[in-house]
């Protein structure tokens, strides 16, 4: 279960936040995974407040460089310095507001591994894609460019995170059955990378609510979730944990 914080919070309130998340989530079953990844300025908070916790934390995108003339940009292994687990790449909002092509998203991805971070690794389609009957060849697309880059061994190490655009952020979520589906293309799509690749975890995300937590993740390839506006309030944030807990197969 991983928490993107996307461009939210402030040292006082993180504080709050990461204590509360790491409180609670030290009363889950160990088979529960907790993650959050936060705003590049706060990893040093998060490392100093959550070693020795069971939440692991992350950052929420890395450069498709590892080094060099590139302003503004973080490099996977700046983002090691500071302990992290995880690296988010391929947002749909990074896709979208930042051009990010599925070349540059699976460099980044191979950036993360080199750096020996986990990448979650973002797909989606849009409104449009969808009602176009593109869903498939667009998240099809998408993973099957990291897949090209990455060995047998390296893509067994990575996350995906399928996040129907339509439904981040907008209070509207995919029906169970309907994620399910796309989970099941993506599931077969990671087995024909081989078999171990098949165990790699498919979260899902787009408006995930304590309400619709546990019969999302009840379904038969849903693993887990990428959670956003509801990491934000530890309360939600760990009832969603609990609902995982709860269905957990
Ligand atoms: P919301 O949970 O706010 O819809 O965001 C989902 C998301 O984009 C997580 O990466």
């Amino acid at each position: 279960m991983v928490g993107n914080w996307k461009m939210h919070g402030r040292m006082g309130d993180n504080a709050t936040l990461l204590t509360e998340v790491a409180a609670g989530a030290s009363a889950l079953q160990k088979g529960v995974r907790v993650g959050v990844c936060v705003p590049c300025p706060y990893l040093a908070q998060s490392q100093a407040l959550l070693s020795g916790s069971v939440v692991q934390w992350g950052i929420q995108d890395v450069s498709a460089h590892a080094g060099g003339a590139f302003t503004g940009e973080v490099a996977a292994e700046m983002a090691a310095d500071f302990g992290v687990t995880y690296a988010i790449v391929g947002h749909s909002e990074r896709r979208a507001y930042h051009r990010e092509s599925p070349e540059t998203v699976a460099s980044k991805a191979q950036r993360a591994i080199e750096a020996g971070l986990t990448p979650i690794v973002c797909v989606g389609e849009s409104l449009e894609e969808r009602e176009a009957g593109t869903t498939e060849q667009i998240i099809g697309t998408q993973l099957d460019a990291v897949l090209l880059v990455l060995t047998e061994e390296q893509a067994a190490g990575i996350v995906v995170a399928y996040e129907p655009v339509w439904a981040i952020g907008t209070g509207k979520t995919a029906r169970p059955g309907q994620a399910q589906d796309v989970h099941a293309f993506l599931r077969h799509k990671l087995l024909a990378k081989g078999a171990s690749v098949a165990n790699v975890p498919v979260l899902y995300g787009g408006s995930v609510k304590p309400e619709n937590a546990e019969e999302l993740f009840g379904q038969k390839d849903i693993d887990g979730g990428l959670i956003g506006g509801a990491s934000l309030k530890s309360k939600d944030f760990l009832a969603i944990c609990r609902a995982a807990q709860i269905v957990m197969h």
